[in-house]
């Protein structure tokens, strides 16, 4: 059974793919920083204390643990967080980025590199992996550093770039997710302000870790993959969709500009994905949203 290792564990992403990844065979090993947090949740697989910013701990991690591949989804994930302290964004996101490719070259061990549909700048959606990425912010700018480093080593023919689309699942034991910070709040009675005017392609959790999958077992390396869902909405019309299928009331959400929000830092118009590489490439397809909204409903239940 191969070893898939996860870094960022406590992550929305990695503590709703690891199951996931699971069914697809492989063996899950989560790098965090907070382990013990993590491996105290019933049934959590195993976690390994990780600081991606220590590269002597990437390498020591990444050589005890010997896994098959790395999936790398630790970053400072937050556009607001990241325009706001530009510093730890280039350390966390450029250096320590850096540290695990560079360990993972060293081993010889396949690189897939979380990237994000940010660093489209908006202006024109249903956006392919050939078109320009010029991201607006930060968070953007951070990712793309990557990519560029990535792409244009000539050493290491083994990785792998994922633009995923804004994704949505269950909340985790740490994170409500999305839709989860508007589906609860609604659910305990607050108004929820969503726009009206950001269009994306959301994109199951679930199907990113089956895109990586594909890309895996394809031996798709060497490439670019946007990852994105098979629908384009804004945020009202994707969580009005998922209250309908929830039974949740939508009476507290409130339509709002982006403009209407001062202090909402991604603004950004349409940053639609066009998956289709990744499906000319394999079997990979992404779950309708109503069809995904009720696997996730059956799993919390
Ligand atoms: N969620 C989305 O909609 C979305 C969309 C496109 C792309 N992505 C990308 O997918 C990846 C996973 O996203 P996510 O939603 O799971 O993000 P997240 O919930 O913010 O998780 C990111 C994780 O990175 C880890 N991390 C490791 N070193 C860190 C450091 N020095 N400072 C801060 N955090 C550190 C943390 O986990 P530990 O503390 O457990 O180590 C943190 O929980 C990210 O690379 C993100 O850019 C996400």
């Amino acid at each position: 059974m191969p070893t898939l290792l996860i870094t960022g564990g406590s992550g929305f992403f990695a503590w709703n793919a690891w199951r996931e990844f699971t069914e697809c065979g492989y063996k899950v090993v989560l790098t965090s920083r907070m382990p013990a947090k993590v491996a105290s949740i019933p049934g959590a697989p195993q976690t390994v204390g990780l600081e991606i910013v220590d590269q002597a701990e990437v390498a020591a991690v990444l050589s005890s643990v010997r896994p098959d591949v790395v999936v790398h989804a630790g970053a400072l994930a937050q556009p607001s967080e990241c325009e706001s302290n530009h510093l730890r964004t280039r350390e966390v996101n450029v250096v320590g980025s850096s540290n695990v490719f560079s360990v993972c070259t060293a081993l010889g061990v396949p690189f897939i590199f979380m990237s994000t549909d940010l660093v489209y700048d908006g202006s024109k959606g249903n956006y392919s992996e050939d078109d320009d990425a010029h991201p607006a912010l930060e968070y953007g700018r951070s990712k793309r550093e990557l990519e560029v480093a990535l792409s244009k080593q000539q050493l290491f023919p083994l990785w792998s770039i994922v633009r995923s689309s804004l994704m949505f699942d269950n909340p985790t034991p740490w994170n409500e997710g999305y839709p989860g910070f508007a589906s609860e709040a609604l659910l305990r009675g607050e108004e929820t302000s969503l726009f009206t005017d950001q269009y994306r392609t959301p994109v199951y959790v679930k199907d990113v870790a089956r895109g990586i999958d594909s890309i895996v077992k394809g031996n798709l390396y060497g490439q670019v993959f946007n990852i994105g869902g098979p629908e384009r909405v804004n945020r009202v019309d994707f969580v009005r969709r998922y209250c309908r299928v929830a039974g949740i009331d939508e009476s507290g959400i409130r339509e709002v500009s982006q403009q209407d929000m001062p202090d909402y830092i991604a603004k950004v118009a349409d940053v639609s994905l066009n998956s289709r590489r990744l499906m000319q490439q394999s079997d990979w397809r992404p779950t309708p949203l109503l069809a995904a909204f009720e696997s996730m409903l059956q799993e919390y239940a």
